[in-house]
This record gives C-alpha cells, sequence and structure tokens, in this order.
C-alpha cells in the first residue's frame, strides 16, 4: 500500500486530474490543490479480522477515506477527508476487510474537524471527529481503538503499520481487499527538509513514516491509521504521490490530540 498525497502530485507533476476521493474533497475546498490523500502501496492484504477499529469512508458508496472507531457514535480521520461534504453525505462501513462485501453502514451524523485545520498551511491540525446517527454495535471484529498516552513519543526508525484500502498507484481506484504495509518512522526535520523546496512544512504535531519505494500510502489511504502494536499513533494525511524513495507520508500525532478527542467527545 502506498501512502500519498495528492497535493504534492498536483505541484510536482501537475496532473490536476489524477485525484480520487479524498483528494477531491480537497480540492472542492481550495479550487487549489488536489489536497491530502495518502494510499497505501504496497504492502500485504489483512487478513482476519486484524484491525477491528479501522473503517472505510464512502461518499455515494465509493471509498474515499480511512478512518477509526473511537467509541460506537464516533469515528476519528483526516480534517479534510469531511471538510467538503455534509455529514450526513458520508457513510461509515465497519466490519469488513472487504469492500464489497458485508460490513455495516452508519450515516454521518455531525462533524468536528480540528479548529485549527488549516489548508494553506500544510494541512496542519488534520484531524476530525465525525459523529454517527446510528450506534456502532462492538463485537467479535469490530472494537473501539487503542489511543496512545498523551504526549507520547517515537523514535525515528521504529516500525510502524499503515492501514487502508488505498490505490496501488496514483490516480488509480481504491483497492477491495484492505492492506497494511510497514514503515519506518522517519526523522521530523529530515521529512521537513524533503518537503521544504515544495513550501510544504511538518510540524511538531505532526510522524512521518515511510520514504521507501513501492511500500507507503496512497489515494484513498487519508484519515486511516498508523499502529504501533495496535494502538494508533497516527492519522494519514498527506505526502507525495505514491510510495517513492526519500518521499515519507506525514501523519497527525495522535498522542497531541487525545485531550482534544476527549473534550470534543466529551462535549457532544
Ligand atoms: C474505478 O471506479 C469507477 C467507479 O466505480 C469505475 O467506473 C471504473 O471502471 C473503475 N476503474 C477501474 C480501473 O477499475
Ligand atoms: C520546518 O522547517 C521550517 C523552515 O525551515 C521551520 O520554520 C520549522 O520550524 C520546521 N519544522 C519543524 C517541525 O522542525
Amino acid at each position: 500500500m502506498t501512502l500519498k498525497v495528492v497535493l504534492l502530485v498536483n505541484i510536482v507533476l501537475g496532473c490536476a486530474q489524477a485525484v480520487i476521493s479524498g483528494i477531491l474533497r480537497t480540492d472542492r475546498e481550495s479550487n487549489q490543490f488536489p489536497g491530502p490523500d495518502p494510499y497505501l502501496v504496497g504492502g500485504e492484504i489483512v487478513t482476519d479480522r486484524f484491525f477491528p477499529s479501522v473503517v472505510s469512508l464512502q461518499i455515494n458508496k465509493r471509498h474515499v477515506c480511512g478512518g477509526v472507531i473511537l467509541q460506537e457514535d464516533a469515528i476519528l480521520t483526516a480534517a479534510s477527508c469531511i471538510q467538503g461534504d455534509y455529514a450526513s453525505s458520508i457513510q461509515v462501513v465497519e466490519g469488513s476487510n472487504q469492500l464489497d462485501v458485508g460490513g455495516t453502514e452508519h450515516k454521518g451524523h455531525e462533524k468536528f474537524p480540528h479548529p485549527g485545520y488549516d489548508i494553506e498551511k500544510s494541512w496542519k491540525n488534520n484531524i476530525a471527529i465525525l459523529k454517527l446517527e446510528t450506534p456502532i454495535k462492538f463485537r467479535w471484529g469490530v472494537v473501539p481503538v487503542k489511543l496512545p498516552e498523551a504526549g507520547a513519543e517515537i523514535e525515528p526508525g521504529t516500525t510502524a503499520s499503515a492501514v487502508g484500502w488505498g490505490s496501488q498507484a496514483a490516480g488509480e481506484n481504491a483497492t477491495n481487499d484492505l492492506y497494511k504495509v510497514d514503515l519506518p518512522i522517519v526523522d521530523l526535520n529530515v521529512c521537513n527538509e524533503t518537503y521544504h523546496p515544495y513550501s510544504l512544512n511538518v510540524f511538531d504535531n505532526e510522524i512521518c513514516a515511510g520514504g521507501v519505494e513501492g511500500e507507503g500510502t496512497c489515494d484513498g489511504d487519508t484519515g486511516g491509521p498508523l499502529f504501533i502494536d495496535n494502538e494508533i499513533v497516527g492519522i494519514a494525511s498527506w505526502g507525495k504521490p505514491c510510495a517513492e524513495e526519500s518521499f515519507p507520508t506525514v501523519f497527525m500525532k495522535v498522542s497531541h490530540y487525545v485531550d482534544w478527542i476527549q473534550e470534543t467527545l466529551d462535549s457532544h
């Protein structure tokens, strides 16, 4: 699986059309950039319900983004995934690794993008909560995600797993099967320097992972999780499409947002 950011695709390659789902969403917001939309490239098909908190965000039955279950009526995703749409036009599908079989659908009810989300500033704070109209029934293979401790840091070089239905190459459709790809955590300064020539910034509340040829995120992986030992450490935000050597994907650092997540859930 390759996570990539459509944003960079547009800037770097100038291919405005090479965008799917999540990218289109950001496109509508800015009319300028395709926006972040990482998907997974390379990697392996997930067998069994090994990632029981992972959900597919869909518009008109098409996968656009990833997400994870926070509680029975709320999921965590990227702000760029929900910005352009009414909450009620987003469907969350849980309980299946395959997009075309099984799974239970829930309509979105209310969306809460992070108030500091800023597409003009390299999609800073690209994180959001989507409340659902109908509750998710927890059962075997469907449980809420495990959040990290507030402020927890991860050493560069640590291996983390990105999970999603994102396409295997820029501009392609989502994959029907859920994929997982193992990626190394990349030093934040190195990541920042990598994107500096493109006028993109990486922030302290983000994590970079990947930069391995043929292994990473791509279109449709945005909003999806980065796990270490089944604990969510990151939410896919943006990157250069897809899975190119030396171009890591940027993830929101979830340990920085656990208080915001809790406050948002408590007050709505
Ligand atoms: C991609 O999805 C669209 C819409 O579902 C479909 O019409 C098209 O045939 C798909 N393309 C490929 C290569 O599968
Ligand atoms: C990224 O680089 C910019 C420009 O050099 C700098 O202002 C910013 O502080 C850097 N971000 C991090 C997280 O180091």
